[in-house]
């Protein structure tokens, strides 16, 4: 269940905007701060809130790869294997950090819950492979195996976002 502070905010969002559906995105990245990841309640309860659909919010909770419709670790890695980066290795690449995290194709989250990795559209560094997103907020370009492995260890030191 949302707080009301989480409520609140989405209020504020919605009056930021001359038409309140604009906030939309910003309404779900309050949900996904409090819920770790969106569950159907999340969406629901966005959509009273915004006074929209649950069918629309769920279209865009869908529709962008921020939002996660699942849950995920406690960091999340979005690697960029679409086609100027696939061509340049960014498949292997990320093959290769898939096997260094023990993930297989069916599954995107360590067993320990540190970390998931997710493939990603354009990142906008496509002359930078590998290029990868790091919790919605952080990029990484040029990045070799002892770059990941360091970037991963940071992470799992660090703990919880
Ligand atoms: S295609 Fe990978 S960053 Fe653009």
């Amino acid at each position: 269940m949302l707080s009301d502070s989480a409520k609140q905010k989405i209020q504020e969002l919605k009056a930021r905007y001359p038409q309140a559906r604009s906030a939309i995105m910003p309404a779900l990245y309050v949900a996904q701060e409090e819920y770790g990841w969106l569950p159907q309640e999340a969406i629901d309860q966005v959509a009273a809130e915004m006074g929209m659909t649950s069918t629309e919010v769920g279209s865009v909770a869908s529709f962008y790869t921020m939002f996660h419709l699942k849950p995920v670790g406690e960091h999340v890695i979005e690697f960029c294997t679409d086609l100027p980066c696939a061509l340049a290795g960014a498949d292997a690449a990320y093959e290769r950090l898939c096997h260094r995290l023990g993930l297989d194709h069916e599954q995107e989250t360590t067993a320990d819950g540190a970390i998931t990795l997710r493939h990603a559209p354009c990142l906008g560094g496509c002359d930078k492979v590998p290029v990868l997103l790091v919790d919605n907020s952080t990029q990484y370009q040029s990045m070799t195996d002892e770059k990941l492995d360091a970037l991963v260890a940071a992470l799992r030191a660090g703990g919880k976002r």
